[in-house]
């Protein structure tokens, strides 16, 4: 009878991970996609602990407890800007997770007698959890640090990188096989150790704006550890769970090296931004503006597009360009917005500002679609975005960025950008869009910026 239970609430929760999978994948399910999968976690955690194996509750009880209130609070108070670090210090518990348990399975079976007790299967399913699980962990932690900015976020390759890289899967191997073949826990020792360096090392040559790529990578790793676990434990939910997980991860990972036009091994292997900066400002000058004549050229325009970048999320500014949108458009001034895909710091962070302000997601505009209309513009208004934007990603084959589709904002009649200084971006490069003539900056924070037009806009 339990079984049953236990199998049935396994069976509930995949259907409702697939259903929540599915209405992810819009903006507009999205809230009700992650209600359904915590809701499919919560009755997967439930039945699991109904399993007749589970002896005594008190420590998962304990660690319920305590990582319900970590949970809690890393939920209230982390800024939506950290979320790629967080998303990935999840990806590496994921990971550690998984070697645990797989390790723990063997650690159960030496306590009772050896290694050699466990089938074949067993053995190789243990073996890659550790592998996988063991990678993610340490990697997740890298990029955590790179991101975070505990550590540089620029690519560090030592010497013979890639070759030590390989010696590291190698030497991971053959402690795996030792595992298999001589049944001896050294082999997992061996297959730990090299692998948790491995995950350090595949880390370490990605920087800049690859490190989504890496993360999601890393996210979609997670996920296999996880379905390695599920077949040490034959746990079906964990299988199909960590499946999704892999899959899903390996898809995002190929949509975001697609948006950068590079591929995964490209990323994982190219150090990309290792070389310094291209194109300097030397010479050039440098246009800026007031909110007065800002309000001037928006009110006198025919088409606006808005190009939100990371600095909107900086500066919270979604709900002022949500007051500056309604205003021109109260004067037939048709606005658009356009959508990067890696703009921001995370895939959809555009998007959940827009639509927390209410802006209708028909006004959404992906990359492609907007591209094309650029050129009949009258002013592109980039608020906070950079990178996204830099035309040397078209023009200059030395730039870090050369070969990332862009948002051709330099192509509109006028350009108005707004951000803080002259810094650069994520990438840490300069953007020749700042200095062509029909570029105007409006230097300061974006939401007073934009207030400021708002207000301007009424005496136009
Ligand atoms: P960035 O290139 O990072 O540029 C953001 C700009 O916002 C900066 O130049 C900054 O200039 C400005 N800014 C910051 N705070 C501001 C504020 N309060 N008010 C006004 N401006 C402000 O942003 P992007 O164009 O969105 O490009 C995203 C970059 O992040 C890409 O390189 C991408 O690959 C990378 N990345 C993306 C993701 C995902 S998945 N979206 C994840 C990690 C990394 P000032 O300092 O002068 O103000």
């Amino acid at each position: 009878m339990t079984e049953l239970l236990v199998q049935g609430g396994y069976l509930i929760a995949s259907v409702l991970f697939i259903l929540a999978i599915k209405l992810l994948a819009s903006p507009r399910t999205a809230r009700q996609g992650n209600l359904l999968g915590a809701l499919g976690m919560l009755i997967g955690v439930v039945v699991t602990l109904l399993h007749r194996q589970i002896v005594r509750y008190e420590w998962i009880g304990v660690g319920v407890g305590v990582g319900a209130a970590l949970a809690a609070w890393l939920a209230l108070t982390v800024k939506m800007t950290a979320m790629p670090q967080m998303v990935s210090l999840l990806n590496g518990f994921g990971g550690a997770a998984s070697a645990l348990v797989a390790g723990a399975e063997a650690g159960r079976a030496l306590y009772t007698g050896s290694l050699a007790d466990l089938s074949f299967f067993s053995l190789l399913t243990i073996g890659l959890s550790v592998l996988i699980g063991a990678v993610t962990f340490t990697g997740s932690l890298i990029a955590f640090a790179k991101l975070q900015e505990v550590m540089t976020g620029r690519p560090i390759v030592l010497p013979a990188h890639h070759g030590q890289s390989l010696l590291l899967l190698g030497v991971s191997l053959a402690g795996m096989g030792y595992l298999l073949y001589a049944q001896q826990e050294l082999g997992l020792w061996v297959l730990a150790a090299a692998a948790a360096i491995l995950g350090v090392w595949i880390t370490l040559p990605v920087g800049g704006a690859d490190m989504p790529v890496i993360v999601a990578f890393l996210n979609s790793l997670s996920g296999l550890a996880a379905a390695a676990t599920g077949f040490v434990l034959t746990n079906y939910l964990l299988i199909i769970a960590g499946v999704l997980v892999g899959a899903s991860g390996l898809i995002l990972t190929q949509i975001m090296a697609r948006a950068m036009n590079r591929s995964l091994w490209n990323v994982l292997f190219g150090a990309v931004g290792a070389q310094g900066p291209a194109a300097t400002a030397e010479g050039r000058t440098v246009r800026s503006t007031t909110a007065e004549d800002v309000a001037l050229m928006l009110a006198y325009a025919k088409e606006v597009v808005i190009i939100p970048g990371y600095g909107m999320a900086v500066a919270q500014a979604q709900h002022a360009v949500k007051k500056l949108t309604d205003a021109l458009e109260k004067r037939g001034v048709q606005v658009r917005f356009a959508i990067h895909p890696v703009a921001g710091r995370m895939p959809g962070h555009m998007n959940v500002l827009l639509a927390e302000a209410d802006i209708p997601y028909e006004k959404l505009y992906e990359m492609e679609r907007i591209n094309p209309d650029m050129p009949q513009v009258d002013v592109a208004l980039v608020i906070g975005a950079n990178d996204v934007v830099n035309p040397a990603a078209r023009t200059d084959p030395h730039s870090p960025l050369y070969g990332m589709p862009i948002i051709d904002a330099d192509k509109a009649r006028t350009v108005v950008v707004l951000k803080r200084s002259m810094n650069p971006g994520f990438a840490g490069v300069e953007n020749a869009l700042f200095y062509q003539p029909n570029t105007y900056m409006l230097f300061g924070d974006a939401r007073k910026s934009l207030e400021a037009v708002v207000e301007a806009l009424k005496e136009v």
